[in-house]
């Protein structure tokens, strides 16, 4: 899943990941839960996620292998938030080439700036169980899922968020080009409902 912050890899991720029935990892989502649980790893990610840079590499590579390398991963699976760079794309292929596994397709969904701000300030995240949602104006601040507390994720304030459209900008769209370049990228328009953007890749699959 590419796409930049906000655009709704997160939510596609679940319900195709459902849908096709193989698992997705979201490298987000770890690196937060390590935050979250105060980790090692955690604590040496934790500038970079809340400042909007991307963590290094390094960090990030092993969590990637262990995972394409485990059984869950057998069937297929589904990848948010990796690769972010043309370094990490690299390293992708020599991962998937020692799997004996490849890419079938590369999921761009594309949503504008201004929607991506507004959508941005608008999320919210269960304390509990993670699940991702949107601020109402009723000001209902429980968990639909869980009835845990909803947050505010600390890179989603507006400075943060600028940031990452910046660092999206000058190191994730690159991988747009290098994708289509290998013939697999498929663009999608992530606006409308969420059900309409699912149908759009189902579709595009
Ligand atoms: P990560 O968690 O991957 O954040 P991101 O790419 O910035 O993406 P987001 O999670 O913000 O957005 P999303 O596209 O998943 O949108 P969502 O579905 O939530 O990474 C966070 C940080 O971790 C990075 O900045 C970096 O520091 C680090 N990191 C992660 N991976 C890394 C890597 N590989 N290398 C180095 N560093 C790495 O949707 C957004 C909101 O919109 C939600 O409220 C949702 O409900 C709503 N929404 C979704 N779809 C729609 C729709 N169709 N209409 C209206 N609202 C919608």
């Amino acid at each position: 899943m590419l796409g930049a912050p906000g655009a709704g890899k997160g939510t596609q991720a679940e319900k195709i990941s459902e849908q096709l029935g193989i698992p997705h990892v979201s490298t987000g989502d770890i690196l937060r839960a390590q935050i979250k649980d105060g980790t090692e790893y955690g604590k040496k990610a934790k500038e970079y996620v809340e400042s909007g840079e991307l963590v290094p590499d390094e960090l990030i590579f092993d969590i990637i292998e262990d995972f394409i390398n485990s059984d869950r991963a057998r069937n297929g699976f589904l990848l948010d938030g990796f690769p972010r760079n043309i370094a990490q794309a690299e390293k992708l292929n020599r991962m998937l080439e020692k799997a004996g596994a490849e890419l079938d397709k590369v999921i761009n969904i594309v949503v504008d700036n201004e929607e991506i701000i507004q959508r941005l300030s608008m999320r919210r995240i269960c304390r509990d169980c993670r699940q991702v949602s949107i601020f109402d104006q009723s000001g209902d601040e429980e968990c639909g899922r869980c009835g845990g507390t909803l947050i505010k994720r600390k890179d989603d304030r507006e400075d943060v968020i600028r940031q990452r459209l910046e660092v999206y900008d000058r190191q994730t769209h690159p991988l747009v080009e290098y994708y289509r370049n290998k013939g697999i990228l498929v663009n999608i328009d992530g606006t409308g409902t969420m059900e309409k953007v699912t149908e759009r890749i189902m579709d595009s699959l």
